[in-house]
């Protein structure tokens, strides 16, 4: 079992597979956003592969896909089957902006895709369309509809949450749970990347998303849907889906945080607000053994923080400089 110096378990990783996009949504990248990493620099397939295998002999058993847009890499059905493969790996778990999701929901779930997390941050397309600068809300919601015929289960929304932006579309939301077996997750707004989006006055606590939701009931642990991440949940009574809310900002899970995270140039970082990491890649193109690959591994889950600075840094209006595509959401 692989355990960090605050012995909490680490068996999660977030993969990032290119930081590449085909959006660029107002809180996440800036509108003319070039500054993407050189494609030779990227983690081929084989280099990955040969790195969850690493992750997985030290205790990695669930990966979770995500970028930038990971649908827009080359050959990721195949990625997917091989990662499937690998001994150890038992929870294949995707996180994207659904928009080339509708032609690849069944092969991915063929490969070995369980299940999807789709962002979504309004049900109104022009507003969808302004927030995402480029996207189409129907071609999102019917990637929806192509995962849950595929299989995927369980399906969660991604709504991230800001004052002025979708705060109005709290209650629409929770109702789309009413007769879909749906999850819509509520996201507290964090000050990542150069987009200048970030506030304190835009940011909505959990507390006051929670309140626009009401009437809800708190769930049961064993009832949640299946994950891994920070999520809490919540049901409006008789509905089909849940309300799940991430108090990403807040930071009400990182004393029990299980997660590292491998961006897409093969640096391996310990925290989302984390300045440094370790370039595996560096390592494996020099010809480091697997040995000596798990070592560096082990070093840096050793390096995780206990907590994130990002509160600290919101209350002065100031950013994480990294992007999130380039950490991997
Ligand atoms: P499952 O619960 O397994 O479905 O995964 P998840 O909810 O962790 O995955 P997803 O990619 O959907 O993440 C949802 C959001 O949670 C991300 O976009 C982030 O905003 C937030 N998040 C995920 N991991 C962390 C983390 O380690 N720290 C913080 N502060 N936020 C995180
Ligand atoms: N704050 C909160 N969540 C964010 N995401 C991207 N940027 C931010 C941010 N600044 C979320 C996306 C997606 C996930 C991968 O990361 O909405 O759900
Ligand atoms: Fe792309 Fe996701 Fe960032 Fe939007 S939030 S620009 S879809 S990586």
């Amino acid at each position: 079992m692989l355990t960090d110096s605050f012995n909490r378990k680490i068996d999660y990783l977030r993969l990032s597979l290119t930081d590449r996009c085909n959006l660029r949504c107002v809180y996440c990248m800036p509108k003319d956003m070039t500054s993407f990493g050189p494609r030779e620099e990227m983690l081929s397939d084989a280099e990955i592969l040969k790195l969850l295998s690493c992750f997985a002999q030290l205790g990695i058993s669930k990966i979770r896909i995500t970028g930038g847009e990971p649908l827009v890499r080359e050959g990721i059905v195949s990625l997917v089957r091989e990662i499937s493969g690998i001994r150890g790996i038992q929870d294949i778990s995707l996180s994207t902006n659904g928009l080339l999701l509708d032609k690849m929901a069944l092969d991915l779930t063929r490969a070995g895709l369980k299940r999807v997390n789709i962002s979504l941050d309004s049900l109104n397309a022009e507003k969808f369309n302004q927030i995402t600068r480029y996207g189409k809300l129907e071609t999102v919601l019917s990637a929806i509809e192509s995962a849950l015929s595929a299989g995927l289960a369980p399906v969660k929304l991604n709504v991230v949450v800001a004052r002025g932006m979708n705060d109005d579309e709290i209650a629409d939301f929770v109702k789309l749970t009413k007769k879909n077996p749906l999850h819509v997750r509520f996201i507290e707004l964090m000050p990542m990347g150069e987009t200048g989006f970030f506030s304190k006055e835009k940011w909505v606590s959990m507390n006051e998303i929670l309140q626009k939701a009401q009437p809800l009931e708190e769930m049961e642990k064993e009832d949640w849907p299946r994950g891994e991440g920070p999520a809490r949940y919540f049901r409006r009574p008789g509905a089909r889906g849940t309300i799940g809310v991430i108090s990403a900002l807040s930071c009400g899970f990182c004393s029990s945080c299980n997660r590292m995270r491998l961006s897409s140039q093969g640096v391996l970082v310990p925290c989302l607000d984390a300045a440094e990491g370790t370039d595996l890649k560096a390592l494996l193109r020099s010809g480091t053994s697997s040995r000596e690959l798990k070592e560096a591994i082990l070093f840096t889950v050793q390096q995780k923080p206990e907590r994130h600075h990002m509160l600290e840094k919101a209350a002065v209006n100031s950013s994480n400089p990294r992007q999130m595509c380039q950490i991997g959401g």
